[in-house]
């Protein structure tokens, strides 16, 4: 599929919108700081199955960092749950007990109950094998192009 390109200027912290590339969503989330401080804590690494993305398919190399994105306030993923590839839902807030554990946002996806971090990490014990895929992507200004 050809890129396609959005304008972000106007997607405020805490915020996401979806577009659609190659027939999937894409989700693109605005992270606040108290978002990328959570992604880089010990409580939630401790809870994912792979904090570092070691999985070297699940993202290009640039955003194989702590927070899976070029730039750390903009996550790119794709909305299309590892399992069997329903769109997660985005839940952003902070809710203790929800979802059977400490609930510190993220994506939920409602089919089977997998569950995924800010960063589109993977938790364990859900049945989603790996973490949401990073899309090829890049940003000019307010302009952000998903593929290559
Ligand atoms: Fe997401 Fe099964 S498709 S948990």
């Amino acid at each position: 599929g050809a890129p396609v390109t959005v304008d972000i200027g106007n997607l405020e912290p805490g915020e996401m919108i979806s577009i659609e590339w190659r027939g999937k969503p894409i989700f693109i989330v605005h992270r606040t700081p108290e978002m990328l401080e959570t992604l880089r804590s010990d409580e939630l690494r401790g809870r994912l199955s792979d904090p570092d993305s070691g999985n070297a398919d699940q993202q290009p190399e640039y955003a194989r960092n702590d927070v899976r994105s070029r730039e750390e306030e903009i996550l790119v993923v794709e909305g299309f749950c590892t399992h069997l590839g329903c769109a997660p839902q985005f839940r952003p807030e902070v809710a203790p007990q929800t979802f059977d554990d400490n609930w510190l946002g993220g994506f939920f996806c409602a089919c089977h109950g997998s569950r995924f971090d800010m960063a589109g990490r993977v938790f364990r014990g859900v049945p989603a094998p790996s973490n949401l895929a990073v899309p090829p992507h890049f940003r000019e200004g307010n302009l952000l192009t998903v593929g290559e």
